[in-house]
């Protein structure tokens, strides 16, 4: 009984925390604009606002889940004076969840995700088919999927996965934008992944 009731506490809290989040991205995105993007698991904001420097049209989102690293990145944004980036302290299925319906998301980037070396932690990984199926229910159609990775395993793991979900189709894209961020600059790139939302 206790226990149930404590179950029942945590859904109302995360309902709760998907609500506000939706409700904060939607009055930020308004009708959305010539193109909206997600980066899931930002860090301290580098490489996403250098894009949103870059491309002022754009409206860009950031999520990740600690705290410090969002404040760092939303130093950035109010140093350099961006209006079209938010970053969000928030966890990113929570944050597909609250992805508001009247606006088209059109690209995802996952730059550097844990990989996740343990075969038993293999669930956790963000290029996983429970991971793909939410990004794909956010997605809109045409919606392009960016992914980078440090680790060789790990790309080899994602490129089986992504290749094998319904919902994405791999497509060689150009990469869009140029930048550092903290793992890249620490670890350098092994590979890159890039896809279409069916
Ligand atoms: C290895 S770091 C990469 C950070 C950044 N993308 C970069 O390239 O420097 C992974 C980031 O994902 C965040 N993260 C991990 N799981 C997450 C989740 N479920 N929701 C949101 N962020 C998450 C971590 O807090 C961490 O900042």
């Amino acid at each position: 009984m206790m226990e149930q009731s404590g179950r029942a506490i945590a859904e109302a809290r995360r309902a709760e925390r998907i609500r506000q989040l939706s409700e904060r991205m939607a009055e930020f995105l308004g009708e959305g604009g010539t193109r909206v993007s997600l980066e899931i698991g930002c860090g301290h904001g580098h490489w996403l606002t250098s894009l949103a420097e870059n491309s002022p049209e754009e409206r860009l989102i950031g999520v990740d889940l600690i705290s410090r690293r969002i404040r760092l990145a939303e130093a950035k944004v109010a140093k350099r004076d961006l209006t079209n980036t938010l970053f969000l302290k928030a966890e990113a299925t929570e944050t597909l969840e609250a992805w508001p319906e009247t606006v088209a998301l059109k690209r995802i980037f996952l730059l550097h995700p844990d990989p996740w070396p343990k075969k038993r932690h293999a669930k956790n990984r963000m290029t996983g088919p429970a991971f793909l199926d939410r990004m794909a229910a956010a997605a809109s159609p045409g919606c392009e999927f960016y992914f980078r990775t440090d680790d060789a395993p790990f790309f080899e793991w994602s490129r089986e996965s992504l290749e094998a979900h319904p919902a994405w189709k791999s497509v060689e894209l150009p990469w869009p934008h140029e930048a550092g961020s903290y793992f890249k600059d620490m670890l350098g790139v092994h590979g890159a992944l890039t896809a279409v939302r069916v």
